[in-house]
């Protein structure tokens, strides 16, 4: 069928959970999965987040599930100031009972053997199980149609820290692994999510506190206006994973370039940075197409309209 068949991981995480609400009532794909990984929460927290989030809103099509573990080396950094100490605002979005979940690598391996150079893989979070994935299965990057990355950022200023972007600092190793694999890759990074302000007014649009949708992003959504407000004095938040989706749905949005992109994996101020070789004589290879600038009230127009037809879905 016409849909393309998404795999989605995600590290829930209060924009992952944007865009899973969009992702999972869009007609135009097909979620067949959504895979935890360690990131804005721990690995046990985050498998917990996807199952919550995907019985509250209960979509039309249940995806498969897939649970992380943590990584080696994960980092001690957490993101509790800007999605609480659940990952979901401190909301109370619990799950039943956490059902049995496969590793979130093999559930990846399986989807894309099932339907060879069908899947596209979006990564909303750090890129660990795509690197357990390829190292499980050596094939995998030539069987994965495209990789589409929220991360990282090009012109140089971080968040985590000046020079490093979350996903991609949270565990470097994996991301270097998956940028030097010969996958079709796309990167999302900073400097086109950052380019998407959403304000108060952005709630008012939002499905009516009626729906499951509504009244679930209302509740998650008031912790992240807060967090922008106390801690980083803006008035209105971004919803960088939200962004990265509609690089899926619509990517003539945006204007990609080719480029050459690595991560650092030691550097003591600089670990985690993405850095692009743009010389003249660049001698670097070229390894993936970057989201370099957005239209970005079309953007922010259609995630609303995504939303409100979640809503209408999702009664
Ligand atoms: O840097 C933004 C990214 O880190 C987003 O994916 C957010 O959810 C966090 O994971
Ligand atoms: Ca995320």
């Amino acid at each position: 069928n016409m849909t393309r068949k998404v795999i989605i991981d995600c590290d829930p995480g209060i924009d992952d959970a944007v865009a899973l609400c969009m992702a999972l009532f869009d007609t135009r794909i097909n979620v067949a999965a959504v895979t935890a990984v360690a990131g804005n929460v721990p690995a046990d927290q985050s498998s917990r987040n996807v199952q919550a989030i995907i019985e509250r809103i209960d979509p039309p099509r249940y995806p498969r599930l897939g649970a992380a573990s943590d990584p080696e080396l994960s980092p001690g950094s957490n993101a509790s100031y800007m999605h609480g100490e659940d990952g979901l605002g401190n909301a109370g979005i619990v799950v039943s009972r956490l059902h049995h979940q496969h590793p979130s690598e093999k559930i990846i391996c399986d989807e894309v053997r099932s339907d060879p150079n069908r899947v596209t893989l979006l990564c909303l979070g750090p890129l660990t199980n795509v690197a357990r994935a390829f190292q499980r299965d050596p094939e995998l990057p030539t069987l994965i149609d495209r990789i589409v990355m929220m991360g990282g950022c090009v012109n140089g200023m971080g968040n985590v820290t000046p020079a490093a972007e979350w996903n991609m600092h949270y565990d470097p190793d994996s991301a270097r692994l998956v940028f030097r694999s010969p996958v079709a890759k796309t990167l999302v990074p900073l400097d086109v999510t950052r380019a998407i302000h959403f304000t108060m007014g952005f709630l008012d649009e939002l499905p009516s506190e009626e729906t499951r949708v509504g009244a679930f992003l209302r509740k998650i959504l008031q912790f992240r206006y807060l967090a922008y407000h106390q801690r980083l004095g803006q008035e209105s938040i971004h919803l960088h994973d939200a962004v990265a989706l509609l690089a899926v749905l619509q990517p003539d949005h945006f204007a990609f370039e080719e480029m050459a992109g690595d991560v650092e994996t030691r550097g003591e101020l600089t670990a985690g940075a993405t850095i692009f070789d743009r010389r003249r004589n660049r001698q670097w290879r070229p390894n993936m197409e970057v989201a370099m600038t957005v239209d970005a009230e079309a953007v922010e127009r259609d995630i609303v309209q995504c939303l409100s037809h979640a809503g209408r879905a999702n009664g």
